[in-house]
Order: structure tokens, then sequence, then C-alpha cells
């Protein structure tokens, strides 16, 4: 293998500081690092409350409890997202609505969000893709104007921002990733960031198996006890002792994939013009958090040709999500070929470059090479 499409690397004091961990005699849960990873998000992004969990998925979940979603209910989501933005809230019984994506920015189409509003949409959860923010200021105006939250799935886009304002802090709440494949990660890892202080006891009662155990803790309380539902939804200390080693060299790394991901748009600019294939859109009013490098290609079978053809020169590229309103799944709930055609579209044409924390100039200019190579 030439190129790997990921690779997760030692960035600063991670070892060192799980080596703390054990030290400290604290490897479960709600220790020093995950304080320490909470302050730190909650400072940076100027938030209330961050709350570490065990994934972008179990953030979701924990929402869709918050929101008290209840069967029937509908929920309003992009068609083109992982999976885990909509099991978490069809786990509790929601009608998912998928509305498609904008052909530029991949990212929810805000102009079909109103006519997707019934009298019972308790919810609408946009994903920023790549970490480009959806149009927040008319979603938040919809949403607001009929007092639906809002759940935004940041799972890629943790320091992006939309209008000077970051990711993350629209909504209500917000969900972040820490999975291997993302800027900064504990392996598997999340988090979720709440901003009406309204949600947070109750959050902190749903991350600690349903008890006031956090209240305990604090001496709040002189014992815990059962008080809600919940799950075990906060990562052990291992997990955030290597998470805040991660986010502490924060700056070094955005500014390494600012350079992987302008180095990819530069060498592939003027083939893509001249070959139809259309590069990443980025809005000048969002900052984006340079998470991924994609290429839509003119069609599924251009699109498989070129992953075989780097594949076979030790260069793994991949695709991306499929429409959800096609999968079994979706299919339960009446998707049918033709609901959302962008969506159905960009998930065949659609391929991600290599693009992690180790990558250096020469393997972006070795996939540059190579993808200049293919004959169309
Ligand atoms: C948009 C989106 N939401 C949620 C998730 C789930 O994240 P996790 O693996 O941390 O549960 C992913 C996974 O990459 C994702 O792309």
């Amino acid at each position: 293998m030439k190129v790997d499409f990921n690779h997760p690397s030692l960035m600063g004091n991670e070892l060192e500081y799980i080596r703390q961990a054990i030290e400290n005699a604290h490897i479960s849960g709600d220790g020093p690092f995950t304080k320490k990873c909470h302050a730190l998000l909650e400072d940076q992004l100027g938030i209330p409350k961050a709350l570490l969990t065990t994934s972008c998925t179990h953030a979701l979940e924990m929402s869709a409890i918050l929101l008290d979603i209840q069967p029937g209910d509908e929920v309003i989501f992009p068609d083109f997202t992982f999976v885990s933005t909509v099991n978490a809230f069809v786990l509790r019984g929601a009608r998912p609505v998928f509305l498609d994506i904008r052909p530029d920015t991949l990212n929810l189409d805000e102009s079909r969000l109103d006519a997707a509003l019934t009298p019972r949409t308790k919810a609408i959860v946009p994903v920023h893709y790549t970490g480009v923010g959806c149009e927040m200021d008319a979603i938040m105006e919809i949403a607001g104007s009929r007092n639906i939250p809002v759940v935004e799935d940041n799972a890629h886009g943790l320091f992006g921002r939309y209008k000077g304002k970051y990711l993350g802090t629209f909504g209500c709440m917000a969900t972040q990733s820490f999975h291997e494949t993302k800027n900064f990660t504990s392996g598997e890892g999340g988090a979720l960031l709440i901003n009406d202080p309204v949600f947070i006891e109750r959050a902190e009662i749903i991350r600690e198996k349903g008890t006031n155990r956090s209240r305990f803790f604090r001496g709040q309380v002189d014992k815990y006890t059962w008080m809600d539902i919940g799950s075990s939804y906060l990562p052990s200390e291992i997990l955030a002792a290597f998470l805040f080693a991660q986010l502490e060299q924060r700056e070094k790394i955005q500014s390494h994939r600012k350079q992987v991901w302008e180095m990819y748009h530069t060498g592939l600019k003027d083939w893509a013009w001249a070959h139809d294939v259309q590069l990443p859109y980025v809005p000048e009013h969002c900052e984006q958090p340079h998470h991924m490098f994609y290429m839509l290609m003119p069609d599924l079978d251009l699109r498989q040709k070129l992953i075989a053809f780097l594949h076979e020169r030790g260069i793994i590229s991949v695709f991306h999500y499929l429409p959800l309103h096609l999968s079994e799944m979706g299919a339960k709930f009446g998707g049918r070929q033709g609901d959302c055609p962008v969506t159905e579209r960009v998930s065949d044409q659609l391929i991600r470059l290599p693009f992690h924390n180790a990558l250096t100039g020469s393997d972006v200019e070795l996939v540059v090479e190579n993808i200049r190579e293919f004959e169309f």
C-alpha cells in the first residue's frame, strides 16, 4: 500500500496522558481528562456544556431522548448522511422524513424544509457535510417560527464556522464524532454539545445510566439513584486522555489538513474542469475544518473505475453514503427510487481521497499525479 485512505497517528502527548490517567488511579469515566476535554470544548466554542460520549451515535441517541421523541413523531434529516443520524431517532419510534440535498454543498436543501413540516414534526437534524455549514440562517428561521428544535449533526465539523459562528452552536444541541477517521480522535468517541441549558441536568442523568451520579460526585446529593431512562454513554478516562492530547494540538492538526486540502484542490482544479468533475464547493461565508476531500465523477461507472485504477496503484479511495431512503430500512418508511434525485446521483458519483493527519506532501502529489493519469 502506498497511500492509505485513513491512518491514525499520535499528534502530541497521547501516551503520556494515558500513563497519567492510569497513575491517577482513575480510568473509568468523568475523571480529570474528561473534565479537561469538556472545558476545552466549552471555552473554545463558547457553549454552556459539552459532554464526552462513547460515539457521535450515542450523542445522537441522547439528543433523541432529551427531546422526548415518541413513536410516530416525524424528524427531518438530509437523505445523504450516515445511518446513525437517523437511527438514533428511529430507536425512539420516530418516522424519518428524508430531505434531498443541495447539489453544491451536499447539505440538506433548506428550500425544501418548509414543505416537509407537518404538525407531527418534532425535530430537524441538519448535517454539516465535510464540516461545510448548512444554511443555518434559513434553517433556524423556519425551525424557530414553528418552535421546532434543531440538533446539528456536526460529526465532521468541529471548529468549522458559518458566518463566523462555530458549527454546533446554532441548534439547542449538537453532536461531534471522534471516530478514527475524524480530525481529532480517540478511536471511537463523540460529544454532545448543549446550547440550551434547560437540557444540561437531564443530559447528565441520561449519560450516567439514568442516575444522578454526576450530582453525587459533585457533592450535590449524598447518594445517587435511578431518576430517568438512560444508558452508559460516557467514555473511559483512557480515551479522554488520548482525545485531550489530540485537541491540544488542534492548531497544528487544522493547519496541516488545510494544506492537504489546498494541495488537492490546486492540483486537480484544471483537470476537474476539463473532465466535468465537480470539486467541493465552500461558500464564502463558511470556514471549513478541512475534514475530507471529495470529487464528484461524471457517473457511477467512471467513479468505480477511478477507485479501481487508484487501488491498482496502491492508493485507497472510497465512496461515501448510500441514499438512506433506498436502504432496506428506508424502504420500510416508504422510500422509493426518485424521491431524492440529488442524493441518488451524488451517492453514485462521489469519491473520497486519502485524508489523514499523517499524509505527507509527497503522498498528496502521488495521488494527484495518478488521478491525472486516469483515462476517461
Ligand atoms: C454525519 C455523521 N453522523 C454520525 C456519525 C457516527 O459517528 P460515530 O462513529 O462517532 O458514532 C458519522 C460517522 O462517521 C457521520 O458521518
